[in-house]
């Protein structure tokens, strides 16, 4: 016997145990046992919930910029919530809230400004946006607002002849402690409401500065859609979106966007209802509407923006309208709140969403397609899929809805993917439900939604390996592992990172999956986790977001058929391989969710010629708990290195972690 096994015998059995002899794992990837998959598995959710859109992507710096909050979307909101009036020493003048003569039906409320004495520098307003405004010295900020003339000089003794007596207006940009940084000065001319438009560079920085506008002379002017955006947005958009924000989802390398949700999709109660028609135009035309997370929706990021946003990430747009029927939390009213727009409705509404096709793809020469490039884009948005229903019950109301939604798409458009759903739940009365809708009407795919525990999602890793290859494809719409406490755990984004294995084996059968939600500010989170916290000056990538990235940026089109795929019982491990057939890479994805690092013994069969490089990049930490949160010293980033590869190589991957190894092409 040789001294190392006489060494193994002397120890006692426990001993055996607690320090056992690390057995290898041998991985198998078969290069001539591959499918086709997706290469469009991974996108992004994106819905305007915590302070997503307005306070969050949508870089507009003014709160309430046109005065139609409301206190039935916040007990204490009202028309002038996030404005205070002021007035200069020794000024007089007056504010009020009308609604008699709007910019535009839509857009119900403005203010009127009075000033009988200018004093030292007048009366105004202030705003103080989002918690703040930021400002940074040398940066340039749009400044807009309509406005028009009621009066000048006193009401009763000054001269009628408004255009000849136009009303001086200074803007600017002030730090908390009341120091300018920076002012532009406009002159408001006429009685009729006019767009005036302007621009300002910051003198100065502060990351809670205030936007103040200021009437100078006697008279008096109405005003609204008062507007402060910064020049720099992603892609240099006007009515744009934040660029940090931006730059982290295209980082994602979605290949879809959906949009605008989730729950605001189908909203609470039939007003709430998203309707693509009000959301595009000129921002002063949109229709605003109370948003169902509790606060507001501007639609300034509209229809519009967000197709313009999938351009810029090269990514599907994949909207989402309501199937007829509202959510059935409406009123709050867990389960029973759904609300069926009329019967004698569905035929306008069916048109609103033929129509959205025909703006998004239609002709210059079509009434619709006209509209889209009136806006100033005249290529068409390439739309192909449509979400029809977000997680809806599956009541008699929503089939026969969804029925004629559906049939009218296929019949007008046979080129468009329309995507069904299966309820709000992985599994139970309405998943079986929607399912059986779909087949019955041979719906292409279907939105599948689940927030479960790390721990389901280990233990169902083989959800789709059993699914029927002929029916509908799978679109997983909504998911995340939701772990103790709703925090963004390496738990967490190790479980999703697994599934995403899972996904890419069944990428033949789905098509689509997106993390939900995507965005959440702080100190407005209206649900955890979620994919991307913020601040207005700074963001917090998850370790879920690692895991996100690293899957959108090592993606395929091919599955290379990987064994064993899941291991462990109950299963702690889980590998995928996939080839992206036009760069030539391959990526190997490992998955160890185990406290103790696994050795792999890895073949690479069938696989014709291999460089002696690979890049390795490894997401782990000692601690299954650890997050990436606020001032977090040591956050859980992924790290990357050089690997030598051969047909057979060994590896160690790490306790807790993600492994990707990217083969270049030889
Ligand atoms: O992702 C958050 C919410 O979860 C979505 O709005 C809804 O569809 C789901 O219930």
């Amino acid at each position: 016997m040789r001294s190392f096994q006489r060494f193994l015998f002397s120890l006692p059995v426990w001993a055996l145990l607690l320090t056992g002899p690390a057995h290898a794992l041998d991985i198998a990837v078969d290069f001539k046992k591959a499918k086709p998959i997706s290469p469009d598995l991974l996108g992004i959710f994106f819905e305007d919930i915590s302070y997503a859109a307005d306070g969050g992507l949508y870089a507009e710096l003014i709160q309430n910029r046109s005065f139609e909050y409301d206190l039935t979307e916040q007990p204490d909101w009202n028309a002038l919530s996030y404005w205070k009036f002021f007035r200069s020493e020794g000024s007089v003048g007056k504010i009020q809230v009308d609604r008699s003569v709007p910019v535009h039906p839509n857009n119900t409320h403005y203010i009127t400004l009075e000033c009988s004495e200018p004093g030292n520098a007048g009366v105004g307003i202030s705003n103080t946006g989002f918690d703040g405004i930021v400002v940074k010295q040398g940066e340039i900020y749009d400044v807009s607002f309509f406005s028009r003339q009621l009066w000048t000089n006193r009401r009763w003794n000054g001269p009628a002849d408004v255009e000849n007596h136009p009303m001086p207006v200074t803007v600017r940009l002030e730090s908390q402690d009341g120091k300018h940084l920076g002012e532009t000065k406009f002159e408001v001319r006429g009685r009729e409401w006019k767009k005036i438009e302007g621009t300002l560079t910051a003198t100065g920085s502060d990351p809670n500065a205030r936007f103040a506008l200021l009437i100078n002379g006697r008279g008096c002017i109405s005003l609204d859609e008062i507007s402060l955006f910064p020049r720099k947005t992603f892609k240099n958009r006007r009515n744009g979106l934040r660029p940090d924000l931006a730059q982290a989802i295209a980082d994602l390398h979605p290949r879809f966007v959906r949009f605008p949700g989730g729950c605001v999709a189908h909203g609470n109660g039939l007003p709430n209802i998203y309707h693509w028609k009000n959301t595009v135009g000129p921002i002063e035309q949109r229709k605003q509407m109370p948003n169902l997370w509790r606060y507001h929706q501007t639609m300034g990021l509209g229809y519009f923006e967000y197709f313009q946003f999938c351009e810029d990430l090269g990514a599907h747009p994949l909207p989402v309208v309501a199937a007829g029927v509202s959510c059935q939390h409406s009123g709050y009213t867990e389960n029973h709140g759904q609300c069926a727009i009329p019967m004698e409705q569905m035929d306008a509404y069916v048109q609103d969403i033929l129509d959205l096709i025909e703006w998004a793809n239609g002709p210059a020469t079509s009434r619709w397609g006209a509209v889209r490039v009136a806006a100033g884009h005249p290529e068409p948005f390439h739309l192909k899929y449509i979400g029809v229903g977000n997680e809806d019950r599956i009541t008699p109301e929503f089939e026969q809805r969804f029925k004629m939604i559906h049939d009218a798409i296929r019949k007008a458009h046979p080129e468009i993917v329309v995507i069904g759903n299966s309820g709000p739940l992985s599994d139970g009365e309405d998943f079986e439900k929607g399912w059986e809708l779909v087949r019955e009407q041979k719906v292409s795919m279907v939105d599948e939604h689940y927030y479960k525990s790390p721990d389901w999602f280990w233990k169902n890793l083989r959800r789709y390996d059993t699914y029927d290859r002929k029916s509908a494809s799978v679109y997983l719409g909504e998911y995340a592992a939701h772990d103790k406490g709703r925090r963004s755990t390496l738990r967490s984004a190790l479980a999703e990172a697994a599934h995403l294995t899972a996904l890419e084996r069944n990428g033949d059968i789905v098509t689509f999956a997106s993390y939900a939600p995507l965005l959440a500010k702080r100190g407005y989170t209206r649900w955890s986790p979620d994919l991307i916290y913020f601040t207005n000056t700074g963001i917090e990538l998850t370790v879920n977001y690692h895991v996100q990235k690293l899957f959108g940026q090592n993606a395929g089109d091919t599955y290379l058929e990987t064994t064993p795929a899941v291991h462990g019982t109950p299963a702690d491990f889980a590998a995928s391989t996939v080839l992206n057939s036009r760069s030539g890479e391959v990526v190997l994805k490992f998955v160890n969710n185990a406290a103790t690092e696994k050795k792999l013994n890895i073949s690479l069969n069938g696989a014709d010629q291999l460089p002696s490089q690979a890049e390795v990049t490894v997401l782990a930490d000692p601690d299954p708990d650890a997050v990436n949160e606020g001032s977090n010293a040591k956050p859980v980033l992924p790290r990357t290195s050089k690997l030598n590869v051969r047909q057979t190589f060994t590896y160690s991957a790490p306790a807790n972690s993600l492994t990707v190894i990217r083969i270049p092409s030889k």
